[in-house]
């Protein structure tokens, strides 16, 4: 089961998620406030996230990030990020 860090604030919390969730999809379900204005869709940028580890565990950056002009260095879309190991990632600023 893949462990997510979420790095937000002064606060780090590790949590467990299943294999292939979305990096949001395991926040909320954890209590981790992610900024999610279009509602998981791609469409916002609001859940914006910087990978610190385990880019590698996460899926290849999608159409919709692409589109978003998210398309290299650590950041990637929570919404659009399935996860398939440990990953850390630090949130933006709120
Ligand atoms: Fe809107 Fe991820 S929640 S892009």
């Amino acid at each position: 089961m893949p462990t997510v860090t979420f790095k937000y604030g002064d606060q780090t919390k590790s949590v467990q998620g299943q294999e292939g969730q979305s990096l949001l999809q395991i926040g909320l379900d954890n209590d981790i406030p992610i900024e999610h204005a279009c509602g998981g869709n791609g469409f916002c940028t609001t859940c914006l996230c910087k990978v610190k580890e385990g880019m590698e565990n996460l899926s290849e950056r999608n159409d919709r990030e692409e589109s978003m002009g998210i398309s290299e260095g650590e950041d990637r879309l929570a919404c659009q990020a399935n996860v398939n190991g440990d990953v850390t990632v630090e949130l933006e600023e709120m």
